[in-house]
Parts: C-alpha cells; sequence; structure tokens
C-alpha cells in the first residue's frame, strides 16, 4: 500500500493546495493532509484545529484522503505512519529554491523517504496563503482561489482585526 503525506502548514487552505492533493490523491492509495502544529517557521493566523478542520471540511471528494497534525519532525512522522513519499505543490520558479533546501534536508535525515513535486493547474500558479491574507486582511473580494468555508473563516478573521483594539 503506497502512503503518501502532503505535508504544509495551510494557514488556510487554498484551491491550489486542494488541487495538489486530488493529483496525490490518483497516485497513491492513501494521502494524508499533514498540517503542521508548533513545527513551522511561520507565525500562523489560523490556529492548528481551525487550519485542520477546514482541510477536513474539504475532503469529501477525496476518499483516500484524511488530515491529522503533526509536530516534531516531518521525517519522524512520516515514519510512524509508513509514508515512502513526500508530496509538495510546486507553482513558479521562486517556490524551487525553498523545496529544494527542504526536500534535500528531508533526504539527509532520511534516504528512504521521496520527495515529490506536482504542480497545481495554472490558475493557482499565483495563489498562496499568504497573498489571500493579504487581501482579506485589506479588503473583501470573492478571489474564487480559496473554498467557501475559508472564504467564510477569512471573513470573520478580518472582521474580528477591526474590531480589536
Ligand atoms: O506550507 P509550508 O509552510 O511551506 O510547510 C512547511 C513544513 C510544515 C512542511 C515544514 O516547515 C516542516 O516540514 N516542518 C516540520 C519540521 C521539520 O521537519 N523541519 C525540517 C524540514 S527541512
Amino acid at each position: 500500500m503506497s502512503i503518501a503525506l502532503y505535508p504544509g502548514t495551510f494557514d488556510p487552505v487554498t484551491n491550489g493546495h486542494l488541487d495538489v492533493l486530488s493529483r496525490a490523491c490518483r497516485l497513491f492509495d492513501e494521502v494524508i493532509v499533514a498540517v503542521s502544529a508548533e513545527n513551522s517557521p511561520k507565525q500562523t493566523a489560523f490556529d492548528l484545529e481551525t487550519r485542520v478542520a477546514l482541510v477536513r471540511e474539504n475532503l469529501e471528494s477525496h476518499a483516500n484522503a484524511k488530515v491529522e497534525s503533526f509536530g516534531g519532525l516531518l521525517v519522524d512522522y512520516a515514519r510512524k505512519k509508513s509514508a515512502s513519499v513526500l508530496v509538495r505543490g510546486l507553482r513558479a520558479v521562486s517556490d524551487f529554491e525553498y523545496e529544494f533546501q527542504m526536500a534535500q534536508m528531508n533526504r539527509h535525515l532520511d534516504s528512504e523517504l521521496e520527495t515529490i513535486f506536482l504542480m497545481p493547474n495554472e490558475k493557482y500558479f499565483y495563489t498562496s496563503s499568504q497573498l489571500i491574507k493579504q487581501v482579506h486582511l485589506y479588503g473583501d473580494r470573492e478571489t474564487n482561489l480559496v473554498p467557501r468555508n475559508v472564504l467564510d473563516a477569512l471573513r470573520s478573521l478580518s472582521l474580528k482585526n477591526k474590531t480589536s483594539g
């Protein structure tokens, strides 16, 4: 049985992530979306529970996918889950340096774990959680780049930001 991990911060999950997930689900028997807990260098807008829930609510059409959170080193979590592959999305060339470094480090830590890169549909080449959050912090646009539950969550987040302080 081929098990792949699709790790990330998913702050929040976007249609680009879900597009990559669909592709991974066609290639592997099981795909575990692994949402990083405290072990990502990024400061998150959504707490861990919310990031996991926002992914989970979009898994209906992915029968062989599930979502979990993980802490510690990714390679250790992969071994615990008997996963032999890490899936990462690759959009523009600008992603490459960061992805290459991570893949090399993970290979250094566990030479049996393979990283594969999947390209999302080109309509998501410039979709990033970071830019989506900016759009919703400063405005309220339906971009069609995030699923409905994420749009709602972004709206209530920016509402909270605007009313606090
Ligand atoms: O979506 P992101 O933020 O690019 O995902 C980064 C993530 C969570 C995959 C990465 O930070 C990670 O693997 N964190 C776990 C800690 C770890 O194993 N670090 C070494 C990997 S080089």
